[in-house]
């Protein structure tokens, strides 16, 4: 019986290695002493107690998340001091004592000795370890505090103030919440991380990651002397370059500069949520993992480098670094590539050179940019009560200063940084180039009136522009209504008249096809060739004779209400075009027939990819961000930008379509328009649309708007974020739907648990709250609440703040108020039409 139970404590401790010897010594001796020390680990030991590996004690923390100890990393041997979370399984290992300085076999003693220090000695003895304390004190005690951080202070003194000595002062390679990273520049203290050699092997790898202590800091991820990555200076909000840094639902940061600190520190607001950033040398990345509780596991949710424009300097000098452009490195305006005839990604690093050269004697001005990662600060000046213009006339009397910025882009910005010599590691920040906190930067060029500043650039544009207009509109009005007259003159037939107007005058045509061309294309509609059924009627692939793809609509003589404006609207909806919607080529009618002509799209519908599990590995979070954005942008075309105010009445997951490059295309549009629902906005009798991405207003009352699409481009968008449909009964266990799924999750500060699984590995959580945070909005259940396609758009590429969103509604799973009899609640997945249904 005893024995039976010392195993299984030994089992659970989860120490394995030492246990094999351990187990040996200890079962013929001192069992209770074990389990009595086991049991009631305290989270600190005084002057005359000690830590022994050979014991297996451990100290834990009050609240029971981190454990002081010894541990064996990996598949070495070696013995390590330790701190690790309790109770997450695996052993996460966030700080290590004797990093460079193993104890080979099970003899480490850690406690405070005579004089006062607290060391870990190892074989006979030695020293394997020892805090450097600088001051000596008497009645010491070492504490593991809640936070993970290991401190030795004075029995009564439990100020932070007070502390001779703390591990969050000697980080390893981790990073957690309340810990300073950076300077205390009084006794000349860097706190930086710094990675282990191997997952074997805590000693201090060539990874490290902490603060350049310039005139203007910055955060510098460095192999060796060799710098990585940059985060580029702190503007007051975020660091220039990493705007990734910044404070969350989840944590908030700080970043304190002055003359005796220059630290940063993130805390979490969440106290239940635990996060950790690590430095990991085989990726050569910052990475930011959070536990996930019913998952049992660490999901990484931000990394960096996160693309090739983050490595530090490929551009060279003056050298712009755009994401997505081919090649990503440009040159600043004003300045051309130095190696213009061997251009070749091998050459990025030469750079860039002015046009025009400039000598201290020229006469030189400033030019304006917007939206750049601030240069390497290695060659900077701070002054932080200048002001700009105090900044400018400073940089101006200096040969060698290249640009100057406001420091601060607070307060409608303060401050005064100069840069000297080439301007280093520049690039394109796309996310905040509209942001008001955006700071910019002025860049010495030559006063020739040759490079005009970017702004006054578009100005001029502008004007130019809005001239030509105005006086080519001056000729035209009167031409157009002479033009007009007349054909209103000549028409018998008024109906659709200034439609018509508008094809005539301007030539388009829609290719007609005949029904002959179909038949051939279609193999004669073979069911092969069945793509799939719509709301409105089945869909076939066809190949034309020249082998051009076409996806033919195959509609429903009956519902056509006329032949006239069903042939005017497919004119009007053919005139739509955006690369985010599905390309109407040209319809057919002849006898019973009639169809539609669209382009193919190989990659299918969109429902087909997230609600799979396998294929829904395809989309990483990249491509569904790409895709959520996609729809927002084809959805806002059809409200805002088009010609015609499209609202498409019935968007949801099998109405997007995915092209060779898994770009989203909406389909579908204007069909309320072809089957006679012309108005764009009021209430209807004829409800078209499927239950589970209806707004209550619409569903209910027949009342529908552009706002009811947004309230469907809501629920499409969690379903993208979850993986999973806006179902009945989503939670079986509480008959909740998806969108009370995922409020639900929110209002208890585990958002990620939404996540579809195949998502986590690269799944970068600050976009995920933000969408979750968008469809929230999108689904309020008073459609003034919502927000318009175009302040989704801004919200989505975080160029606008996001409201606080209340409760959302979804009517799945909630009884219908309506007295309709053609529709139950079971037929969730069905697109429904109600007939009359008030
Ligand atoms: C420790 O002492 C033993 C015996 O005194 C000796 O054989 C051994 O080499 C010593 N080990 C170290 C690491 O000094
Ligand atoms: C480094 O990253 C890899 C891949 O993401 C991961 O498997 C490994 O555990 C990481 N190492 C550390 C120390 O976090």
């Amino acid at each position: 019986m005893g024995l039976t139970f010392t195993y299984w404590l030994i089992k659970s401790s989860k120490e394995q290695k030492a246990m094999d010897i351990f187990a040996s010594v200890l079962l013929s001796s001192s069992l209770l002493l074990f389990c009595f020390v086991f049991s009631d680990a305290a989270d600190s030991i005084t002057q005359s107690q000690s830590l022994k590996d050979i014991e297996t004690t451990t100290l834990v923390s009050k609240d029971g998340g981190f454990v002081l100890g010894f541990f064996s990393p990996g598949n070495s041997t070696n013995r390590y001091l330790g701190i690790w979370y309790h109770k997450i399984p695996g052993k996460t290992v966030v700080w290590v004592a004797n990093r460079a300085n193993p104890i080979t076999d099970l003899s480490g003693v850690l406690n405070v000795n005579s004089s006062g220090s607290l060391v870990l000695l190892g074989q006979n003895s030695t020293f394997a370890w020892s805090a450097n304390q600088t001051k000596e004190a008497r009645n010491l005690v070492v504490q593991l505090l809640d936070s993970g951080n290991l401190v030795l202070r004075e029995e009564n003194k439990e100020n932070p103030e007070n502390y001779l000595w703390q591990s969050f002062d000697y980080p390893s390679d981790t990073w957690l919440a309340g810990m300073k990273l950076g300077w205390d520049l009084r006794i000349g203290l860097d706190r930086r991380l710094t990675a282990w050699k191997s997952p074997d092997d805590p000693s201090p790898g060539e990874l490290s990651w902490g603060f350049e202590l310039h005139n203007y800091p910055e955060i510098v991820m460095k192999k060796g002397s060799k710098k990585l990555l940059r985060s580029g200076p702190w503007n007051g909000n975020f660091f220039s370059g990493m705007p990734e840094l910044q404070a969350t639902p989840l944590y908030n940061f700080t970043f304190v500069s002055n003359k005796s600190e220059v630290y940063f520190m993130f805390e979490m607001i969440k106290k239940s949520a635990i996060t950790r950033a690590v430095l990991n040398q085989s990726q050569e990345q910052y990475q930011r993992y959070m536990w996930i509780e019913n998952k049992e596991e660490w999901s990484k949710f931000l990394y960096l480098p996160k693309d090739k424009c983050d490595s530090y300097n490929l551009c060279g000098p003056f050298g712009n670094c755009i994401t997505g452009e081919a090649p990503v490195c440009q040159c600043v305006e004003g300045f051309k590539h130095k190696s213009l005839e061997t251009w070749n990604p091998e050459e990025w690093y030469k750079g860039c050179e002015r046009s025009k050269k400039l000598s201290c004697q020229d006469k030189i001005g400033f030019d304006q940019f917007s939206g750049l990662k601030m240069p390497d600060t290695t060659h900077s000046l701070l002054n932080e009560s200048m002001s700009l213009n105090e900044c400018r006339v400073k940089c101006l009397s200096m040969c060698n200063c290249t640009a100057y910025s406001n420091s601060d882009t607070r307060n409608g910005g303060t401050g005064c940084a100069m840069w000297f010599g080439d301007l280093i590691d520049i690039r394109q920040m796309t996310a905040n180039k509209q942001d008001a906190n955006s700071q910019e930067v002025y860049i010495r060029m030559p006063d020739s009136g040759q490079v005009l500043k970017n702004k006054q650039k578009r100005r001029v544009i502008v004007i130019v522009v809005v001239a030509i207009a105005v006086v080519f509109g001056v000729l035209l009005i009167p031409y157009c209504i002479w033009k007009r007259k007349s054909l209103r003159d000549n028409m018998e037939n008024n109906v659709m008249l200034d439609q018509n107007i508008e094809f005539q005058s301007e030539d388009i045509e829609v290719p007609f096809f005949s029904l002959a061309t179909i038949v051939t294309a279609t193999n004669n509609f073979s069911t092969d060739n069945k793509l799939g059924e719509g709301g409105f009627g089945l869909v076939y692939k066809g190949t034309l004779t020249d082998g051009h793809e076409i996806a033919v609509k195959r509609l429903s003589r009956s519902s056509i209400q006329g032949l006239n404006e069903f042939k005017n609207e497919v004119i009007l909806i053919a005139k739509l075009q955006h690369r985010n919607l599905v390309r109407l080529l040209g319809y057919c009618i002849e006898g019973e027939e009639i169809m539609l002509i669209y382009e193919y799209m190989p990659n299918g519908s969109l429902d087909s990819f997230i609600f799979d599990k396998t294929r829904a590995n395809v989309l990483d979070w990249s491509m569904r961000f790409n895709i959520i954005c996609g729809i927002a942008r084809g959805l806002l075309y059809l409200h805002e930008d088009s010609r015609l105010r499209i609202i498409h009445r019935d968007l949801k997951a099998s109405n997007v379509l995915l092209d060779s490059k898994m770009n989203p295309k909406i389909s579908d549009f204007g069909m309320a328009r072809i089957f006679g629902g012309d108005q764009t906005e009021g209430n209807t009798d004829r409800v078209v649309g499927t239950y589970g991405y209806m707004a209550p207003e619409y569903a209910i009352d027949g009342l529908f708007s552009v706002k009811s699409d947004v309230y469907s481009f809501g629920i499409l968008l969690l379903e993208i974020l979850s993986g999973k449909k806006n179902r009945r009964s989503f939670h079986p266990s509480q008959g909740l739907n998806l969108v009370a799924h995922a409020w639900n999750l929110w209002k208890d500060g585990k958002p990620f648990e939404l996540i579809d699984t195949c998502l986590e590995e690269n799944c970068i959580l600050l976009e995920f709250a933000r969408c979750l945070r968008i469809s929230f909005l999108c689904l309020q259940q008073h459609h003034e609440d919502r927000p318009n396609m175009s302040s989704v758009v801004m919200m989505l590429h975080g160029e606008s703040s996001l409201p606080e969103a209340k409760e959302p509604t979804s009517l799945v799973g909630k009884k219908f108020s309506s007295s309709s009899k053609n529709q139950s609640p079971s037929t969730n997945e069905i697109t429904v039409t109600l007939l009359e249904a008030r």
